[in-house]
Formats: structure tokens, C-alpha cells, sequence
């Protein structure tokens, strides 16, 4: 049975033995020698420095192309034309399935054609020699950032190859990007990531961890979010890592957000242990995106006022392409500046939000209902708690396609287009927040003239897409004020 303890010096060697055999260039990975490249790095390109030490929020694209010239150029455009403070190498989606034959296949056709063939960085295949020839020809520090369930090949070649911070975590990469593979399975693959990250930090070289925030990308209520952050930071942390940024996925109601960044910092620093340095990035809206660009900027600017007013250390930019996939580098760039000059213009500002405390009181409310769910589920042990609440439905993910969660909590925006919830299943909440959440979701069904139902949580799927933050029903769709139940279930 899987449980929240450290693994053994000789647990992790065994470990990294038998994964260092999946691909060649596994042979390659080398601790000492890694750690003497990393020593060699100036200050600049250390990841946790750069991000602990920065005095306003830090801005980071996502980008990966497959051969290694390609994004070395990619990443100089972005820090150059788009002033990134810090870098991405975005994986390819083969290398997230483990499927590192096909990766090669991509490589090499992307190399002899010119072509984009991947959908990413494939740095398993690229190895130690690729990534250090990346990060010495990048000026600024460089994080993996990927979508891999088992990502213990990829941290241990990464890390050798002299990245310092590394995406994903046992059920953020779980839940939203796996069918079938097991919670106790995740979990043990990332205590390998964790423990080779805590290795490295022993040694001096601090490898930042960062959990993916958004989830399912899609209307995940703030509590949720937060809780996973939470249990994945103290499972990293049981393994050594001392850099931890907890993150969150903008869900577009302002006040909702700064309340959620900020709920986000306090219960990490509260709940991970003392000699953690907890820090917090922001996801520009993971949700559908409109499809033009005008409209995807203004998205993008919301964000950069949220993330103004909210102080995360870092925030994760969208591009005005998002619609269409993998922006071209110019369109990457462009978000960062338009994320850049909301921030600075409105950072300075003193804007005080009404109802952000309340609001940030009934988060951590949640947020400790379902920490205390998850403790009593494992007796104290937030791994075999973590499954154990999952598998009970006392924790969830709205939209989840993993088997490993009930999907049965549904999210549905209020009144002013916070995110609620509107089917609870076996979620452990105490029942006056659950009355709450129902009497906003109340008074929408009442300005909507329409009762309660799927239909709005659908309308709300689509709602920013579309140009709205609300899925209100539209005069073409029935429903309204006076257009009685027509859309109700
Ligand atoms: N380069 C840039 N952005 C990428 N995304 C995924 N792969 C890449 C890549 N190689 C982005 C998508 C979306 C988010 C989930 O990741 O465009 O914004």
C-alpha cells in the first residue's frame, strides 16, 4: 500500500536504474557530473532564485517545437520580442505517453522536413547533451513543462540536462490527462520525481516543483484546485522539494480570482512545512477561448488585471491564437506583452474589490473541509487519503475523464458569474456551505427566469467562447426574464 514516506536512497537508486533502460539516452544520466553542470550555471538561469527573489509577478509563455535549433529560437523570441521573464520547453504528446520510438519518428522527419512534426520539445529523445546545448543557449532560466502521467524518464534526463524547475504532479497529471491510470500509481511515479527533485535540492541545486492548478482546465471551483495543490505539495515536500509553486486557473470572475490567489498562499504556507518556499502562478483562462484574436486579447487582459491586483509570483500567458491550437511565435509573444502592460499598468494602483475577504473566508472554508476529509480517509496519511477520498467521491474534479474521479461535482457560475456548485455527488462539504453555494445559484435561476439545471452549466462551458461570462439563455435560445422554463431540463 502506497504511503506518503520518503523513498530510500536505495529505492530511488533501484528506480533509476531500471527507467534509465526505457530509452538510450538514458545511459547518459550521471548525478555528480549533473550536479557540477548545474554549479556552472550563472545566477540567472537558476529557476528557483530568479522566481523566489522577483519583486512582481514573473510572466512565462508555454512553447515547445521539436528540433532543438528550432527552439532555441523560439525561446529567444519569446524572451527578447516578448520580454518573458522566465522560459518553457513545452513536451511533445508522445513523450507524455511514454512513447519514445514514435518521438524519434517525429524528430527525425521534423529534421529532414522542416516541419513541425511534434507537437513539442521531445527531450527524452533529445538527451542530457540536447537539453544542456538548450539551456546554454537560452538567457534565461528554463522549466519542463509537460502533461506526463509517468514522468520519471523525463525528469531524470531533464533534470541532468540542466532544467530547474519541472510542471505536473500525481493527480493534476492524473485526473484531467489519463483514462485509466491509477491514482496509487501516479502517486508512486511522482514520489520518484519528487525525490530525485528533493536529491538534487539537497545538493544545493533546488529544483522549483510546480503542480498544475487548473485541472480540467474547465470551471473547477476555487476549493478543489486549491485542496489538490495542497495534497501535492505535501507530497513533494515529504520528498525533499523545497520549491513548491502552487497554481491556480483563472476562472474570469475577478473577485473570485484575487480571493482564490490569495487563499492559494496563505493555506500553502499554513499547511506545507516551514523550510517550504511556497510561491503561486496564475493561469491565464484555461477554458475555451473566443475564436478571434481582438476578443482572445481582451481574455488575456482580464487576466493581466486579475493577476495585478492579485500578486502571484508568476503567471502562465495565453496567446490571442489559443482558438486555433499552438500559437506561431509571434502571437506567443504578443500575449506576454498585452499580459505585461495590464500589469504594469494597473499593479501600482490601489483598487480595493468588495467581497473579496468573504469570499476568500468561504475558500478556505471549503478548502479545509476537504483537507479534513482526505486526513480522516487515510488516517492521517494525505497519500492513501488522497485515493481513498477519490474513490469515495468525498473529493473530485468537475469533468474529469480519468476513471480515478467520480465526475460527479458539477460547477455552475452564480450571479455575478462565480463559480458554484451545482451537483455536489459525495463531495465533503459541510452543509451551510453547500447552502450557500445553492442560494447564489438561486438567485441566477431567478434573473434567468429558468430553473436550476445541466443546461446552465453548459451554457456556462461556452459562455466566455461566445463572448459572455455567464451562459445567460439569448432571446434566439429561449429562456430570459419572461421566456418562462423553456430551456430547463
Ligand atoms: N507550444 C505552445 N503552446 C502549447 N500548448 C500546448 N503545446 C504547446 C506548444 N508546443 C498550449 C496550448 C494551450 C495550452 C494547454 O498549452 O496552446 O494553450
Amino acid at each position: 500500500m502506497i504511503r506518503d514516506e520518503r523513498l530510500t536512497a536505495d529505492e530511488l537508486q533501484r528506480i533509476d536504474e531500471r527507467i534509465r533502460d526505457d530509452w538510450p539516452t538514458g545511459s547518459a544520466v550521471d548525478f555528480e557530473e549533473a550536479i557540477a553542470y548545474h554549479e556552472s550555471l550563472p545566477a540567472h538561469k537558476q529557476f528557483a532564485d530568479v522566481l523566489e527573489s522577483a519583486d512582481r509577478p514573473l510572466l512565462q509563455p508555454r512553447a515547445g517545437v521539436p528540433c532543438l535549433d528550432d527552439q532555441v529560437s523560439l525561446l529567444e523570441h519569446l524572451h527578447g520580442e516578448g520580454a518573458a521573464d522566465l522560459l518553457p520547453t513545452t513536451i511533445d504528446s508522445y513523450t507524455r505517453d511514454n512513447e519514445y520510438g514514435k518521438a524519434q519518428e517525429g524528430l527525425e522527419n521534423a529534421r529532414e522536413s522542416g516541419d513541425a512534426t511534434l507537437n513539442g520539445f521531445p527531450a527524452v529523445n533529445h538527451g542530457v547533451e540536447g537539453c544542456r546545448e538548450l539551456v546554454d543557449r537560452v538567457d534565461a532560466p528554463i522549466e519542463v513543462r509537460h502533461g506526463t502521467p509517468d514522468a520519471r524518464l523525463l525528469a531524470a534526463v531533464t533534470f541532468a540536462g540542466g532544467f530547474q524547475s519541472f510542471e505536473g504532479g500525481p493527480i493534476s497529471y492524473n485526473i484531467p490527462y489519463t483514462k485509466e491510470g491509477s491514482l496509487a500509481q501516479t502517486i508512486e511515479h511522482w514520489q520518484y520525481v519528487d525525490r530525485l527533485a528533493g536529491a538534487y535540492t539537497e545538493r544545493g541545486v533546488t529544483i522549483n516543483r510546480e503542480p498544475f492548478g487548473p485541472l480540467t482546465g474547465t470551471l473547477v471551483p476555487p476549493s478543489i484546485a486549491i485542496a489538490i495543490m495542497l495534497v501535492e505539495g505535501k507530497l513533494a515536500a515529504t520528498q525533499g522539494v523545497r520549491s513548491l509553486t502552487l497554481g491556480y486557473g483563472q476562472v474570469g470572475n475577478v473577485v473570485q480570482d484575487v480571493a482564490a490567489l490569495r487563499a492559494l498562499r496563505k493555506l500553502g504556507n499554513e499547511y506545507l512545512r516551514d523550510e517550504v518556499c511556497v510561491t503561486t502562478v496564475f493561469h491565464e483562462w484555461m477554458g475555451g477561448f473566443p475564436p478571434d484574436e481582438a476578443r482572445a486579447n481582451g481574455v488575456i487582459g482580464l487576466g493581466g488585471t486579475t493577476a495585478a491586483i492579485a500578486r502571484p509570483d508568476k503567471v502562465i500567458t495565453k496567446s490571442p491564437q489559443e482558438f486555433q491550437g499552438v500559437p506561431t511565435k509571434e502571437a506567443n509573444a504578443a500575449g506576454l506583452r498585452t499580459t505585461r502592460q495590464l500589469i504594469d499598468m494597473v499593479v501600482e494602483q490601489d483598487i480595493v474589490l468588495d467581497g473579496v475577504d468573504e469570499e476568500q473566508a468561504l475558500i478556505e472554508r471549503e478548502t479545509r473541509c476537504l483537507m479534513d476529509a482526505i486526513e480522516a480517509h487515510g488516517d492521517g496519511d494525505v497519500a492513501q487519503g488522497t485515493i481513498e477520498a477519490f474513490e469515495s467521491g468525498a473529493l473530485d474534479v468537475p469533468f474529469a475523464p480519468s476513471d480515478a474521479a467520480e465526475g460527479a461535482v458539477l460547477p455552475a457560475r452564480d450571479d455575478d458569474g462565480r463559480v458554484r456548485i451545482f451537483e455536489w455527488g459525495e463531495l465533503a462539504m459541510d452543509d451551510d456551505i453547500k447552502e450557500i453555494h445553492r442560494a447564489r445559484l438561486a438567485d441566477r435561476a431567478e434573473t434567468e427566469g429558468r430553473k436550476q439545471s445541466f443546461r446552465m452549466v453548459a451554457d456556462d462551458v461556452d459562455a466566455i467562447s461566445d463572448g459572455k461570462l455567464i451562459g445567460r439563455p439569448t432571446s434566439d435560445t429561449g429562456g430570459g426574464r419572461d421566456g418562462g422554463e423553456t430551456r430547463a431540463d
